[in-house]
């Protein structure tokens, strides 16, 4: 491929944020909203971004700039915990958390020891992500290595950087989900070093949560930990009162359910752990000291009815937290639709959810919640150009609302509010557009 047909110059309104290290009080001032601006990337990287009349020195010759007068252009949107193999059980009736598992999800994974069926429904979860304006996220699979390659394969026909794992599980499953704890080991080695690194793609060590893996199972997730340190890991963490309860009997040793994780080394700054809607004050104290995670699910939280996180506390705890579908106990692959159920989940606790804060969490606040704030999150020079091009006014309704919109910011929070698929006019991945919105 010649470099110029790896060059795309893009106009338009342009909306990021640049950095924030605490909630409200530097916001406006970190928040970046170019009226007419050019992003220009080559070879997948962003290599100048300005406002529109400082542009000319800088726009390649004969390359046809991609002109969106109309739109407003965002960085890509960052899923930081999903599942991929339950996709097709969205809303899925009745049930909280552990019920859940056992009704409706076990059954569902077993289909991927398949791998046609795997790489069927890879290939549909990742057009869908992409169809939602997510060019990044940290995915579940299942306990078979197929479905990994099946999902990282799929991303890469999109060049999309995904972070995904094997499913670690010995216990309290189906035995056909239940691997030991050597296959999880070898098999998730020996998928490390297949895939961890190789383009875009990133490994994530995947014990599914406490009481499905042995204290010999943790163990040797930890000694991979150790082994390949630059490698992620994926779990879930305090999503619900009877799965808490649960964790302290089946390990009475340790001082609560984040100290399981702790013990066996598999906390740090490239960890995510998926809800923490209920951690004790020593726990998040531990997750500040080890510099890990959290997901924050809100459509995941309140279908499953497993409470209310406290988004404030990471704030004031200065602990990492990015944005979460987990699909299928979330409800929406959409990253609009999450944010006004986040927005609702503050307003139940007295906090308010500041447009441009959301918008944080979606992309910057994501991208770090990843350790990958270098390469992703906003349009600063140098970063992978990964964008989306969104259209206000997608309704009649939306259109009505947008047209009394008082500026950006609240144009933002309606956008918000009532946006969805329908808003997400392109999805740019590495500098191409991976999706446009039929017409
Ligand atoms: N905890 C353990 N497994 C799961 C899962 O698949 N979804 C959710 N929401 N929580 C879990
Ligand atoms: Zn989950």
């Amino acid at each position: 491929m010649s470099s110029l047909l790896q060059t795309t110059v893009v106009r338009g309104r342009f909306l990021d944020i640049q950095n924030l290290v605490a909630q409200a009080a530097d916001i406006a001032e970190q928040v970046r909203y170019l009226e007419d601006g050019v992003l220009i990337s080559e070879a997948g990287k962003i290599k100048w971004f300005g406002p529109w009349q400082d542009a000319a020195a800088h726009l390649p010759e004969g390359v046809a700039i991609q002109h969106y007068p109309e739109k407003l252009i965002v960085p890509g949107f960052i899923d930081t915990h999903i599942h991929f193999p339950q996709t097709e059980m969205v809303g899925a009736y009745g049930e909280q958390l552990l019920e859940w598992l056992n009704t409706y999800t076990f059954p569902t994974e077993m289909q991927f020891q398949d791998p046609t069926y795997a790489a069927k429904i890879a290939e549909f979860f990742v057009q869908e992500l992409l169809k939602n304006g997510t060019t990044t996220a940290l995915v579940f699979c299942t306990v078979h290595p197929e479905s990994v390659d099946a999902l990282f394969e799929a991303a890469q026909r999109h060049q999309m950087r995904l972070i995904a794992g094997k499913v670690m599980m010995d216990r309290h499953a189906p035995d056909a989900l239940c691997d030991t704890p050597e296959r999880a080991y070898t098999d998730s080695k020996a998928l490390i070093e297949k895939w961890h690194g190789q383009g875009r793609a990133l490994y994530a060590i995947t014990p599914r949560f406490a009481p499905t893996s042995t204290p010999e199972q943790l163990q040797l997730a930890g000694q991979l930990k150790a082994e390949y340190p630059d490698v992620y890991v994926h779990t879930h963490l305090s999503e619900n009162k009877h799965e808490i309860a649960w964790v302290k009997e089946l390990f009475p040793a340790q001082q609560g359910y984040l100290d399981v994780y702790h013990y066996y080394g598999l906390t740090g700054s490239r960890s995510v752990f998926a809800h923490c809607v209920h951690l004790e004050d020593s726990e998040w104290d531990c997750m500040h000291a080890t510099d890990s995670a959290i997901a924050f699910c809100p459509t995941s939280n309140l279908f499953l009815g497993s409470g209310l996180f406290p988004l404030k506390k990471t704030w004031e705890k200065q602990v990492k937290v990015g944005l979460g579908t987990d699909i299928g106990a979330g409800t929406s692959f959409n990253q609009l639709q999450t944010l006004n159920e986040a927005y609702k989940v503050q307003q139940l606790q007295g906090d308010k959810l500041s447009a441009f804060e959301s918008l944080y969490h979606a992309t910057l606040g994501g991208a770090k919640a990843l350790s990958l704030e270098q390469q992703l999150g906003n349009f600063d020079i140098g970063k992978e150009a990964d964008f989306i091009v969104l259209d206000l006014q997608a309704t009649a309704l939306q259109t009505l609302r947008q047209q009394q919109a008082k500026g950006i910011e609240d144009a933002l929070f309606a956008l918000m509010t009532m946006g969805d698929d329908r808003n997400i006019h392109a999805t740019y991945v590495y500098g191409q557009a991976a999706y446009v919105q039929p017409k």
